[in-house]
Formats: structure tokens, C-alpha cells, sequence
């Protein structure tokens, strides 16, 4: 599996995302995920499966060293004690003694943003979590946790697909040396129907998902984590390691209109132009 090596850490660039995967079958999905080659779980508080995660993670036998875990604190947990008790129960749930990556889910006016980067830098001192990060901030709210607070942040997880060009966030990103991951890398869906991707698809004899993951991590940074509810669909989307884009292919993907947001709930920050 290819890494993003990045200050330190070791980001598996395709991980396996578990939103909307419960109950069993999200065990039985993280282990068979572990068991095909996934070395990378994108798992969240919000998502209420960090106790199945945990549990798919203690069946599949890999060793809790070989696997890059993420989770993140939810927007009503960003005060100091909060985010501290958050993810102490996070790491009960996920029956584990540290997570590689604690991100804030989401940006919030509520709490100043240096409570809670001091909350997760104190974690990390405390060896409860390798890296922290965030998810869903902009050019500028990154600014100002690096910036203004000097947080030293690994991550920053948002919406990236062919359907959402990035480009500012990741002039952003590379200039602080951090990974982008890409949530919903394949467009929930949609982005596999764009016509470039199709056709790119047939050309490399591989599947729309295969192309769509192929184009975000030949990337500079990028990791992508998409979820799967079934095994067969988790199993293709780890096979994009054996093929590369070219510059014509590119050029295409590239000139899809990049201004289809597909996450925006009414919490969110005054979102980047794309
Ligand atoms: N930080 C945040 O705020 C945030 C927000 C959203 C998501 N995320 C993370 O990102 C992960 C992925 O995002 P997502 O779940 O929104 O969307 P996604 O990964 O872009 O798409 C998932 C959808 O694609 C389908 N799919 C998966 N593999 C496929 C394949 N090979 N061929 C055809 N269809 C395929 C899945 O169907 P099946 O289930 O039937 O396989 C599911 O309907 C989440 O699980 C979560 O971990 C984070």
C-alpha cells in the first residue's frame, strides 16, 4: 500500500470509510476490509460505530500497529473538557490505546478554536492520539488554527471528487506540508455516471470507482477513504494501485465543472470557491 509520509506519519493513501456502516455488518465489513489489505479506518464519533469498528478491528488479527485508525469529535464536544472526554470514551469504544488521527469533525463558532486545539494537543501529549487534524475547514479557518494558534495539524478531511475540484485547499494543504483526505471520494456515487470518468474507465479496462480513487491519490498529499457496504465493492476499490492515469486522462477528468458540493448541512463554513 502506497503511504503519504507526512510530518512523522504514514497514511495509508486509501483507507476504508464506515459512515452509515452499523451493527454487524460494519464489523463484519472493517474486519473482511483489514483482511483484504486495508490499512487505513476513517471511523467518527457521530457515526455511533465506534464500538463495531473497534470490534472489527480486535477479529481481524492484523496488529493494532499496522493500522492507521482515525476518528473525530463531534461539534457539541469542541470545549476543552468535552473534546478530552470525547475521545477518552472514543478509545474505550474503539477498545484500543490510542488512535493515529483525532480530527474535530466540523468547525464551530461556539468554542474559541485554541480551546480546543489546546484540548487535542494535550491528547497527543498524552499519547491518546499519534496526529491530529481537522475536517471540513476552509483556506482560512486552516489559516488560523496553523497560522494564528501554531497548531501543528497532519490532516485536514473534506469533500474531494472529480465532481469538487479542491484546488485552493490544496495549494493551501501543500504549503503546510499536510495530507488532504478525501471524504466521499467517489461523489456518493455520482461522480462515477461523469462522462470523462466513464470513458476513462473503458479505456483502462477498470471500473468508474477504480479511476475516480486512481485520479485522488496519484495526487500530491491526497488520500482518499471510500466506504463500501459490501465486500466486492471494497475489494475493487483497493485494486487502483496497479494502473496510472495519463496526462490526457488528466486533462479530462480535470475539465469536469468541479462546483458539485454534495455535503453542506446547515452547519457548515462559508465553503472555499472552487
Ligand atoms: N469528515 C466528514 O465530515 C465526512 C463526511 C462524509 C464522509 N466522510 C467519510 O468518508 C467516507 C466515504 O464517504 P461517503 O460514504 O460519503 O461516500 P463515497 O465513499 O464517495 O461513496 C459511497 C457510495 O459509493 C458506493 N460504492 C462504493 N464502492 C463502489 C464501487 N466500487 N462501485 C460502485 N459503487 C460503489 C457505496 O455503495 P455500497 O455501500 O453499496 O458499497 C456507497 O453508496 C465515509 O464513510 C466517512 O468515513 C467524512
Amino acid at each position: 500500500m502506497t503511504t503519504i509520509d507526512r510530518k512523522g506519519a504514514k497514511v495509508p493513501a486509501l483507507g476504508f470509510g464506515t459512515w452509515r456502516l452499523t451493527g454487524d455488518p460494519c464489523t463484519r465489513m472493517v474486519t473482511a476490509a483489514l483482511d483484504m489489505g486495508y490499512r487505513h479506518i476513517d471511523t467518527a464519533q457521530a457515526y455511533e460505530n465506534e464500538v463495531e469498528v473497534g470490534a472489527g478491528l480486535a477479529a481481524s488479527g492484523v496488529p493494532r500497529e499496522d493500522i492507521f485508525l482515525t476518528t473525530k469529535v463531534w461539534m457539541s464536544n469542541l470545549a476543552h473538557d468535552r473534546l478530552v472526554r470525547s475521545a477518552e470514551q472514543s478509545l474505550r469504544d474503539l477498545k484500543t490505546d490510542y488512535v493515529d488521527l483525532l480530527l474535530l469533525h466540523w468547525p464551530s463558532d461556539d468554542v474559541p478554536m485554541a480551546e480546543s486545539l489546546e484540548a487535542l494537543r494535550q491528547l497527543r501529549e498524552r499519547g491518546l492520539v499519534r496526529h491530529i487534524g481537522v475536517s471540513n475547514y476552509t483556506v482560512a479557518l486552516l489559516g488560523e488554527a496553523t497560522d494564528t494558534h501554531g497548531a501543528d495539524l497532519l490532516c485536514n478531511q473534506v469533500e474531494y471528487h472529480p465532481l469538487l475540484s479542491q484546488r485552493p485547499l490544496l495549494a493551501a494543504m501543500r504549503a503546510r506540508d499536510m495530507v488532504l483526505t478525501a471524504y466521499s471520494p467517489l461523489g456518493r456515487g455520482q461522480a462515477l455516471r461523469a462522462e470523462a470518468i466513464r470513458e476513462t474507465a473503458e479505456k483502462h479496462g477498470r471500473t468508474p470507482a477504480q479511476v475516480a480513487l486512481r485520479w485522488l491519490i496519484e495526487q500530491d498529499g491526497v488520500a482518499a477513504i471510500p466506504k463500501a457496504g459490501s465486500e466486492s465493492h471494497a475489494r475493487a476499490n483497493l485494486a487502483v494501485f496497479d494502473f496510472a492515469l495519463d496526462d490526457a486522462d488528466r486533462a479530462a477528468i480535470g475539465a469536469i465543472n468541479g462546483d458539485n458540493r454534495l455535503i453542506d448541512p446547515s452547519w457548515s463554513p462559508a465553503w472555499d470557491a472552487a
